[in-house]
């Protein structure tokens, strides 16, 4: 069994079809969190993993490209789809707060950003849930900001993590995980896999976007973790069967499910 911890099934592209894709994705025992970035998709990422008793779960969050002059990040919305996901349930669906923290591609709204990601860290520590974080471009500030708070203690994944080792040490040494996909087969990231404990590693797909080459169909789905943690084993030199060990634990750990 292997866990994409990074899908979009709640996004525009799977609108026909994200059932038929999320029932093929647990057929071939795949697991998956779909990852909300506005609070619509993210209401849309509970509503699809209520739909199904086990293996679909969500995390919700305001994606920092979101951020602008105008939107602002309503907490108590977000607090009351976070508790609704676990009415009537034995255990909320909705896993983590994500996909959150800095994007400084455009360099836009910097201080914006990071103020409304302090106010998701909060939402995070109250209900008790992990993060994943979204961080292009800005590795030095949200370290700076992880380091202030220490309470988090590890309970998140720097997911699709592009930086350098220098970087990812300072994550690991933290206790958080970092989430690799198919861009590692785009950019060369061997150097820093392989240096990363296996107990540290989750993988992800963030389908729709960044497809494997020759993963059939443009548009990505979870099953191309299997391809992810492949190619992981490769540049670890390890068993394809131990990757998908470690990864799916790894994520079931920080998950909680
Ligand atoms: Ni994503």
């Amino acid at each position: 069994m292997l866990i994409d911890t990074h899908a979009h099934l709640n996004l525009k592209a799977f609108k026909e079809d994200w059932e038929k894709i999320a029932k093929r994705a647990l057929e071939n025992k795949v697991f998956l969190i779909n990852v909300g970035t506005n609070y619509k998709n993210s209401e849309k990422a509970v509503e699809i993993a209520k739909k199904f008793k086990e293996g679909v779960y969500a995390a919700i969050g305001f994606h920092p490209t979101n951020i602008d002059s105008k939107r602002e990040f309503d907490y108590e919305k977000f607090e009351k789809l976070a508790r609704s996901a676990s009415s009537g349930q034995a255990k909320s669906k909705v896993v983590a707060i994500g996909e959150i923290g800095l994007d400084y591609l455009d360099k836009k709204f910097k201080e914006k950003q990071k103020e409304i990601f302090l106010k998701q860290l909060k939402l995070g520590k109250e209900l008790n849930l992990p993060i994943i974080f979204h961080c292009r471009k800005a590795h030095e500030d949200l370290i700076d900001i992880l380091k202030i708070n220490p309470a988090l203690a590890g309970r998140g994944v720097i997911h699709c993590f592009t930086g350098n080792w220098n970087q990812a040490k300072e994550y690991l040494e933290m206790g958080f995980y970092l989430g690799f996909n198919g861009i590692i087969f785009k950019l060369n990231l061997d150097e820093i896999i392989k240096k990363t404990p296996l107990d540290k590693i989750l993988i992800e797909t963030d389908c729709p976007f960044l497809t494997p080459p020759n993963f059939p169909g443009k548009r990505n789905n979870p099953l191309a973790v299997k391809l992810v943690a492949e190619k992981i084993a490769e540049i670890k030199n390890l068993n394809y069967e131990e990757i998908v060990k470690a990864t799916t634990e790894n994520a079931k750990k920080l998950f909680n499910f």
